[in-house]
């Protein structure tokens, strides 16, 4: 029997049926463990499940030596020293395609919502302010015809242009072969929606100089990672009307402070990082890291591995 930390409930059956052959110790609060309390955890432990909001890193791992495999709530892994954990011998997995849809829906829904101005219209609805049909009230921007660009064609950007498709956008996108063509795909795009891993290369992809090439009536959308986008550069951007609008799912810092400038702009949809988060992604989710585990545990390669070349991919394609 093994000892298996868990740094947060999970949903769906498979935690259970792990817990059945295991010591399955499970965080029980709600907000994530302290440095310390991860530390305490992980040291007595063989295997780990672990989320976005653990910083794995190699002080960490160092004093873990029973550790043999983190399998990550995510298919995202950028809170994990990934090198560190490979010269300590720990497999790493993480939990790709179950979420690809939710995410790419949720991806919809914020570039939906932004273009159509939804929860300032709403907002205003509930406040009593719908008095009359208004001609020229809360307009918008079309989305059939319109030219989206997608950054990063891996599994959720190209899940994202085949709702764009739907939609009859013109889809453009940009892989790590085509960044020399970025500065002009950004010019024309009226939409634009970040889909790439969070590496030192692609933090700040979106920033000053980048907004500055984009229309003025283009919107931004980000369900990837925070740090994709210089927030300072984009609130100013929002702001100062740089750019029309933007829909964000995940932000640098996470969870913003409720002072922060971003939460004080009118033209930005926010949502507090859901995008995988429909019931059957978050269970399918549990199963892929259960699976993960229980393979890293018996000592065979990890069903969900996380790939040791993607750690400085500059795009996911
Ligand atoms: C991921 O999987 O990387 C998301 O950000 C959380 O589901």
């Amino acid at each position: 029997m093994s000892r298996i930390f868990v740094t947060r409930q999970l949903p769906g059956p498979a935690l259970q049926q792990l817990a059945a052959d295991h010591e399955v110790d499970i965080w029980p609060r709600d907000q994530p463990p302290s440095p310390s309390e991860l530390l305490q955890g992980l040291r007595q432990s063989d295997a780990a499940i672990t989320l976005l909001t653990e910083h794995i890193t190699a002080e960490l791992l160092g004093q873990c030596p029973t550790l043999r495999v983190i399998a990550n709530y995510a298919v995202g892994y950028d809170n994990i020293d990934t090198k560190a954990a490979a010269a300590h011998g720990i497999a790493i997995g993480n939990t790709p395609d179950v979420l690809t849809d939710a995410t790419a829906d949720l991806t919809f829904a914020l570039l939906l919502a932004a273009a159509r101005h939804l929860t300032a219209a709403e907002r205003s609805v509930r406040q009593g302010d719908w008095t009359t049909w208004e001609p020229a009230g809360h307009l918008g921007h079309a989305v059939a015809g319109a030219t989206l660009l997608i950054i990063g064609y891996g599994r959720i950007g190209q899940a994202v242009a085949h709702r764009g498709r739907g939609f009859s956008m013109n889809i453009l996108t940009a892989g790590k072969r085509d960044l020399q063509d970025l500065p002009q795909m950004l010019s024309v795009a009226d939409y634009v929606s970040l889909h790439c891993p969070s590496t030192p290369a692609t933090q700040h992809i979106i920033d000053a100089a980048t907004l500055s090439r984009m229309k003025r009536s283009a919107i931004l959308i980000n369900t990837a990672r925070g740090p994709l986008v210089d927030t300072a550069a984009l609130a100013h951007a929002l702001q100062t009307g740089q750019i029309a609008g933007a829909g964000l799912d995940v932000t640098d810092p996470e969870p913003l402070p409720p002072d922060h400038a971003l939460l004080h702009v009118p033209n930005l949809v926010i949502t507090p990082h859901i995008g995988s988060a429909t019931t059957a992604a978050r269970s399918a989710m549990t199963h892929c890291a259960v699976a993960n585990v229980k393979a890293g545990l018996e000592g065979c390669p990890l069903p969900y591995p996380v790939p040791e070349r993607h750690h400085s991919a500059l795009l996911k394609d």
